[in-house]
């Protein structure tokens, strides 16, 4: 592949460079098109658009290929752990003994939040959506915090920020479960790991304390190592566009929350329990729901379907789905939706529709079944993905910061009216 593109415009021929990763992807670099054109781009949805270099994820979604740093999804899912992953995310390399040792031991210390914070969770009403709470205690923690706001301050600072995150996003989200079903909130214990602490505050009660059973640890722990980064996609370009105004690191992953929660995002998740739970009261015709969902004049989209990227299968639902058939096997449990679920997807993969358009599972069609089977409500699964795309965010943000990217901001075709005069509302 050449390293220079042409561009015609006109009578007028213009060369732009093709910069290349280092996976051979390549793309037109277009920063001087509109100064030797007086053109811009225009591509809704950036599904052709490239917003930045980056060193943290590599995706190949012809192929399905996921890996973090360089090291494939299918390796750390099943040796590595989710702290070591942040870790991983975060800092560029998998951490040495001593190196994993300092950054637990951190991430236990700040596992408590203010005293103060507990009101928010009982301020907010039983039937509020855990994201919610979770956005806004995220960017709360900004006011408790005012030192470690400025993003360009020194790195003590910013990794303290970065401890403080991924140890109190565990707690804010199992208090805004406890807030939901009214129980007191349960606070985190130092001689649990990262994943049982989160256990225990989710189901430990005053009559009885919850006993981490390692099977679910594992899976939970898998499970957050799969979500926790995915190069550009919404929520973490909303947060680096959000950095890239230099706003701190706390209001950045509270707007990369509020982008997640989307159905089309990482709101799916909820929306795949609903959908095959609707699927089953419905009586189970599959076709009939695979119909509506190529019927153009019918919103329903199959959920967990599809992806912008992956036009094969996406790595991490096919690590989950094996993951349903162990975990669910060993906690003895048997749910017909696993068997709905995979009955879909067959039916799904062997008709044209979803063939034509490379439409196959993706991160959110299986994992609610494992929450599931975890005790996890469904209206925490969403929760669930946003702590573990937190390090994720972190490491995009951090990197956006290290390369002084300038803020983001996209120009537009504007098709609104031309000019005009105003007219007194006396003779509108
Ligand atoms: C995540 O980007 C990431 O990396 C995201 C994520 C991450 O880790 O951060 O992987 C997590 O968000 C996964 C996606 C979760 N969302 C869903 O499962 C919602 C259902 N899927 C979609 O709505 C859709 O597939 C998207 C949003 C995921 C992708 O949408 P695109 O890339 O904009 O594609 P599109 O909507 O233009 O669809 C292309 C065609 C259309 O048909 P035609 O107009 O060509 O006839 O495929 C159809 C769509 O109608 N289509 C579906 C479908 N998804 C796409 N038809 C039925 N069911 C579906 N699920």
């Amino acid at each position: 592949m050449s390293d220079k593109a042409e561009i015609r415009v006109g009578d007028k021929v213009i060369e732009l460079p093709v910069i290349t990763g280092t996976e051979n992807e390549q793309g037109i670099d277009i920063r001087q098109l509109r100064d030797q054109t007086g053109l811009i781009t225009y591509d809704s949805g950036y599904k052709n658009t490239g917003a930045t270099s980056s060193s943290i994820t590599f995706l190949d979604g012809e192929v399905g290929i996921l890996r973090y740093r360089g090291y494939p999804i299918e390796q750390l899912a099943e040796q590595s752990t989710f702290l070591e992953v942040a870790y991983l995310l975060i800092y560029g390399e998998l951490p040495t003994q001593q190196e994993f040792s300092t950054w637990n031991e951190a991430i236990t210390r700040h596992t408590l939040i203010h005293e103060d914070m507990k009101e928010f969770f009982e301020a907010f009403p039983r039937k509020a959506h855990p994201m919610g709470v979770l956005a806004s205690n995220l960017i709360s923690l900004s006011t408790f915090y005012p030192e470690s706001l400025d993003p360009d301050r020194e790195e003590e600072k910013i990794n303290l920020t970065i401890k403080r995150l991924i140890a109190k996003i565990s707690t804010i989200a199992a208090w805004s479960h406890k807030n939901s079903v009214g129980h007191p909130v349960v606070y985190p214990k130092n001689k649990y790991n990262y994943t049982e602490n989160f256990l225990n505050m989710m189901f430990s009660v005053p009559t009885e304390d919850y006993e981490p059973d390692p099977i679910v640890v594992k899976a939970l722990d898998q499970l957050l190592i799969l979500h926790a980064d995915h190069e550009q996609n919404c929520s973490t370009s909303t947060v680096r566009m959000v950095g890239s105004s230099r706003s701190n690191l706390y209001a950045s992953v509270a707007a990369g929350v509020a982008a997640l929660w989307g159905p089309l995002h990482g709101g799916a998740n909820q929306e795949v329990i609903q959908m095959l739970e609707q699927i089953q009261a419905d009586g189970g015709n599959m076709q009939k729901w695979i119909d509506k969902a190529k019927d153009k004049n019918d919103p329903f989209r199959i959920m967990g379907f599809g992806h912008r990227v992956y036009k094969n299968f996406d790595p991490r639902a096919t690590i989950i789905k094996k993951s349903c058939d162990d975990v669910l096997g060993k906690l003895g449990v048997s749910d017909p939706i696993l068997d709905l679920a995979k009955k879909l997807e067959y039916v799904a993969l062997n008709d044209d529709y979803f063939k034509e358009r490379n439409l196959y599972p993706n991160v959110d069609f299986y994992s609610g079944i494992i929450y599931k089977a975890i005790g996890i409500p469904t209206e925490m699964f969403t929760v669930m993905f946003a702590m573990g795309r937190l390090p994720g965010w972190i490491a995009q943000w951090k990197e956006m910061i290290a390369n002084k990217e300038p803020i983001g901001r996209p120009r537009q075709i504007y098709t609104g009216p031309t000019e005009r005069p105003y007219k007194p509302m006396s003779n509108r």
